[in-house]
């Protein structure tokens, strides 16, 4: 597939070289100068470009950046893009970092919120993975235990696309309904940074309580400033489990 990936941080490096490496055309962008991106994009195994050149011609395009910076993407970025290349958002809420967004903190779902910047459908995935377990937990499909990862949307074409790019990339995919039921999924969810396996990510987006979400991740915050040193990745996934309180039956 022809891919395009806006932001080359912890998130969208990881997603380009592994679709690289699974033989997809990835084209990049980010906020630094027109060298630095070619050196990023090089590294990666992909073409650099700008916003305009990654949106044209494309399958796919995912959004990685952090949730705040959305609303500055040109607002008719997507206008002349048709209606079927699939947008992926990848992003998620944290006020610490995008500062206070009152629609978020009053409860709307942040797909929803997204879509809206946008003026686009979007397709919600990879936003449950830590990137760490991006990076180092893919393994082949059929893998005993293998990580999985939800996608929520409303277009059933474009969610099993997705999914199938997020078997290219080492994980199972779990169907997480509409965009709408993606709260099920946020910052503080059981689904939320887990590494579950699919039928244990099925029973986490069940087990999701509204509103319960936020403040756990909260605690999840609290709890990380309190480090000198940042969590390994077991150490964080355990965090997650333990303040969610996932329980798998
Ligand atoms: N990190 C995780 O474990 C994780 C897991 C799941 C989901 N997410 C979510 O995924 C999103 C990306 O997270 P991340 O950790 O990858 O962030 P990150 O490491 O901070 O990287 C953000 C990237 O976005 C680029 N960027 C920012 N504003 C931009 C703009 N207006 N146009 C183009 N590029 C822009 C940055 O460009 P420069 O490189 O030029 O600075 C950078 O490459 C966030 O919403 C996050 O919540 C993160």
């Amino acid at each position: 597939m022809k891919i395009g990936i806006i932001g080359t941080g912890s998130i969208g490096a990881s997603l380009a070289q592994k679709l690289v490496a699974a033989g997809h055309q990835v084209k990049v962008n980010n906020t630094s100068s027109v060298e630095e991106l070619a050196k990023k994009a090089r590294e990666l195994g992909a073409s650099p470009a700008t916003l305009q050149q990654l949106v044209q011609e494309v399958d796919v395009v995912f959004i990685s950046i952090p949730l705040h910076a959305i609303p500055t993407l040109p607002a008719d970025l997507f206008r002349q893009v048709p209606a079927d290349v699939v947008v992926v958002d990848t992003s998620n809420y944290s006020p610490m970092r995008d500062g206070r967004i009152a629609a978020l903190d009053n409860g709307q779902v942040e797909g929803v919120w997204v879509a809206e910047q946008l003026d686009r459908p979007i397709i919600k995935a990879f936003s449950t993975l830590f990137a760490l377990t991006l990076v180092e937990m893919g393994t082949p499909p059929g893998t005993p235990g293998r990580i999985a990862t939800s996608v929520a949307g409303d277009d059933e074409r474009a969610k099993k696309l997705v999914a199938a790019l997020i078997n290219d990339t080492g994980f199972d995919a779990v169907d997480a309904g509409t965009l709408a039921d993606s709260w099920r999924q946020q910052g503080g969810t059981p689904a939320f940074c887990t590494e579950l396996t699919a039928p244990e990510l099925t029973q986490a987006l069940t087990a999701a309580v509204p509103g319960k979400g936020p403040l756990v991740l909260g605690q999840v915050i609290a709890q990380l400033m309190q480090r000198d040193t940042p969590p390994t990745r077991e150490e964080f996934v355990a965090l997650n489990r333990s303040l969610a309180n996932l329980v798998i039956q």
